[in-house]
């Protein structure tokens, strides 16, 4: 984790609100009215943002092997795409125009990105992906396109034109390494300027083309796709099977067809599936592994002196605990998911840790002596740390 690249003249997360992030919109009447529905121009949701990082600092990011980062170019009107870590020299190379690199979990990687992130709780965390910083120089973007997320596209650093279109034709260009689309009729468009922030539905076809140096900050919520969800149960149901038997054919007699596969076969692998059964409970139990599981490039930092339980357990009830910025903790009910583990609590252990999955920090007076040992456990992880009050 590191802290923001220089000190912050302009927007404080102290200074950050809700009603002026939502343009004077509650979450509620946001949710109710815009939520997957349609955009949302706030101007100044955000205002002096932009600081946090400037170019450097993400192309420092970008050369780290636990970001994900993308370079997209377009060369003589071709799309090319190109996956990180970055050398300090390729991105130093890059022309002055008509490219823009873009770094995926930010969230994980600057303090106060993290912070930002947690001001969104107004919708569940299952549904939150990360936070994207894309940089461009004038002329940069990625092209017109549509995303399956819902994202809030913040202005940072610099001025962008955001393009958007209602259009059904979702015709993507061949070839392209990215899903361009080939038709982009523009509907309706805005400039932002730094602390800006448009929120856009899923599928809606939008372009952000820079206008200056300029940089976006993306906070993304993705939503699991069927067709995945499904595949992915069925991968969650074969782990955790527990099947025995094995098909038997004694008294076997000889086929009329030897390349034929034997009704017995098929009656017995019928059979046997049949048998395959599952609840709600088991489809909870998936679905919190899956949407606590880290992505692949993300890796825990455990310490590397752990302090003992009892050491532990006495500066925790005195400074509280804090999740890893890295760290997806899920409940339903009395049964908890961290980053794809599952761990059931009684019913008052469930209860003290609601905090910790809600908030991210559990204070020193709710670290309860029983939940002791699975901090712990989750400290020698990584997965937390002790807090700082
Ligand atoms: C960008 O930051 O350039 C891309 C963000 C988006 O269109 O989703
Ligand atoms: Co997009």
């Amino acid at each position: 984790m590191v802290k923001p690249g220089r000190a912050s003249q302009g927007f404080r997360m102290a200074d950050f609100s809700l009603e002026r992030l939502l343009g004077g919109l509650t979450p509620a009447r946001f949710l109710a009215e815009y939520w997957q529905r349609r955009p949302l121009l706030v101007r100044q949701a955000l205002p002096g943002f932009g600081d946090w990082l400037d170019r450097d600092g993400l192309a420092t990011l970008a050369q780290r092997d636990d970001a994900e980062s993308r370079l997209v170019r377009f060369r003589r009107g071709r799309c090319e795409l190109e996956h990180g870590p970055f050398t300090a020299e390729q991105l130093r190379a890059l022309p002055k125009r008509h490219w823009s690199l873009l770094v995926s979990g930010v969230n994980h990687l600057l303090d106060e990105g993290d912070r930002l992130l947690r001001r969104f709780d107004f919708i569940p965390r299952a549904r939150l992906d990360d936070l994207m910083v894309s940089d461009a120089p004038p002329g940069g973007g990625i092209g017109p396109h549509f995303d399956s997320y819902d994202v809030f596209l913040i202005q940072g650093r610099g001025r962008r034109r955001w393009e958007i279109s209602a259009q059904d034709d979702l015709t993507l260009v061949e070839d392209a390494p990215l899903r361009i689309l080939r038709n982009f009729r523009v509907d309706d468009s805005w400039v932002l300027e730094p602390g800006d922030m448009l929120y856009l539905p899923p599928r809606l076809a939008h372009n952000g083309v820079a206008l200056t140096a300029c940089m976006t900050w993306s906070v993304g919520f993705r939503a699991p796709k069927a067709d995945e969800i499904a595949g992915r149960f069925l991968d969650h149901l074969h782990d955790h099977l527990e099947l025995d038997g094995l098909y038997a054919d004694p008294g076997l007699r000889q086929p009329a067809h030897a390349g034929e596969i034997p009704a017995a076969m098929l009656d017995w692998a019928a059979q046997t599936i049949r048998t395959l059964r599952w609840g709600k409970r088991d489809i909870a139990d998936f679905l919190g592994r899956y949407l606590s599981e880290p992505k692949p490039h993300v890796f825990f930092d455990p310490p590397r002196r752990p302090l003992s339980l009892a050491m532990f357990a006495q500066r925790a009830a005195k400074q509280g605990v804090a999740l890893d910025a890295r760290s997806q903790l899920l409940f339903r009910g009395r049964v908890y998911f961290i980053n794809g583990e599952r761990v059931e609590l009684d019913a008052a252990g469930a209860r003290a840790l609601r905090a910790l999955a809600d908030r991210r920090e559990l204070p020193a007076d709710a670290c309860a002596e029983a939940l002791m040992p699975l901090l712990h456990d989750w400290y020698r992880a990584g997965y937390l740390t002790l807090g700082s009050a």
